[in-house]
């Protein structure tokens, strides 16, 4: 059993886009009381709008005070514009939780000069529907409580591995930042190799998606690991086998995924600052 979800007492929210808004959808659920929620976005959509008036969420009040929790869900490249008007959101003992890609801590620091608790998270996509991957570190100075709040606020939106050092979120970007990219485009490999085994393209494309979707949601429903799950439905010597011989030669998908992630990798760590 987990423990009870910590969700805080106050929140802002600064950016209510795909992710923010998504994952304010999640808060909410979870049990967020919407009359301690503030959401600043100035011009937030319809959807967004609705959702405020019909719950008694505070959009854009004129005065915004520090809440407990102050997240970003604005476009990295606007973190610059937006400090000004963010410095008096930050309280002593606000926590600040950023999804900025490429923003580091010290980075959020230096914008936001009166913030001390941090934390910084990588989600992905799936994020957007409840279903992410998310890497999340902690600055020093976050309390033991702060970080079960953040826990509380990021497991909403799925699953949340916390890092020891911030160096590793460039390797959770090209893992699982990145990673929904590489499941789409071997779902596009598939169905190609489909049609080049004399599939009409409609039905390769059919059952690709289906494929990947099924494996996916087997992998979620078992208690194996998927290295088993491939064991199980690999006889020796028969269909599978002859094609796994080729996917997992010296130069197969293995050596292939590393270079790819090794080169995310070191793209993240380029656009960083
Ligand atoms: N989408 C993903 O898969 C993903 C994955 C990992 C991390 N992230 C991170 O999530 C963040 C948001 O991405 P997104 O895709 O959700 O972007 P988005 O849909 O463009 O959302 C950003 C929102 O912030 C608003 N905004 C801009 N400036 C603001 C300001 N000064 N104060 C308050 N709100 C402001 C924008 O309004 P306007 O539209 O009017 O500019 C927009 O509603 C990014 O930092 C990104 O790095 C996203």
């Amino acid at each position: 059993m987990t423990a009870p979800a910590r969700l805080p007492a106050s929140l802002t929210l600064v950016g209510a886009g795909k992710m923010g808004g998504a994952m304010l959808t999640g808060w909410l659920e979870a049990g967020l009381d919407p009359r301690a929620t503030t959401i600043l976005d100035p011009a937030p959509s319809e959807a967004i709008t609705a959702l405020c008036a019909e719950r008694g969420i505070a959009l854009n009040p004129a005065e915004p005070a520090p809440a407990a929790v102050l997240v970003l869900g604005i476009k990295p490249q606007g973190l610059e514009a937006a400090s000004a008007a963010l410095a008096p959101l930050v309280g002593p003992d606000t926590l600040v939780l950023s999804i900025l890609a490429g923003k580091t801590i010290a980075d959020l620091k230096a914008r936001l000069p009166g913030a001390r608790a941090v934390v910084r998270a990588m989600p992905n996509l799936p994020a957007s529907i409840g279903r992410g991957a998310t890497g999340a570190v902690a600055s020093p100075e976050v309390s033991a409580d702060q970080r079960a709040v953040a826990e509380a606020l990021l497991s909403a939106a799925g699953l949340t591995e916390w890092l020891e050092a911030e160096a590793a979120i460039d390797a959770v970007t090209a893992v699982s930042g990145s990673g929904p990219a590489y499941v789409f485009l071997l779902v596009e490999a598939l169905a190609e190799a489909g049609v080049a085994a004399g599939l009409a393209p409609d039905i390769a494309g059919r059952l690709a998606r289906a494929t990947v979707t099924g494996a996916g949601a087997l992998l979620e429903a078992s208690p194996e690991e998927a290295a088993q799950l491939r064991r199980n439905v690999t006889s020796p010597g028969g269909t599978t086998a002859a094609a796994l011989e080729v996917l997992m030669r010296a130069d197969g998908l293995g050596g292939l995924m590393r270079e790819a992630v090794a080169a995310a990798k070191r793209r993240a760590g380029e656009l960083s600052g």
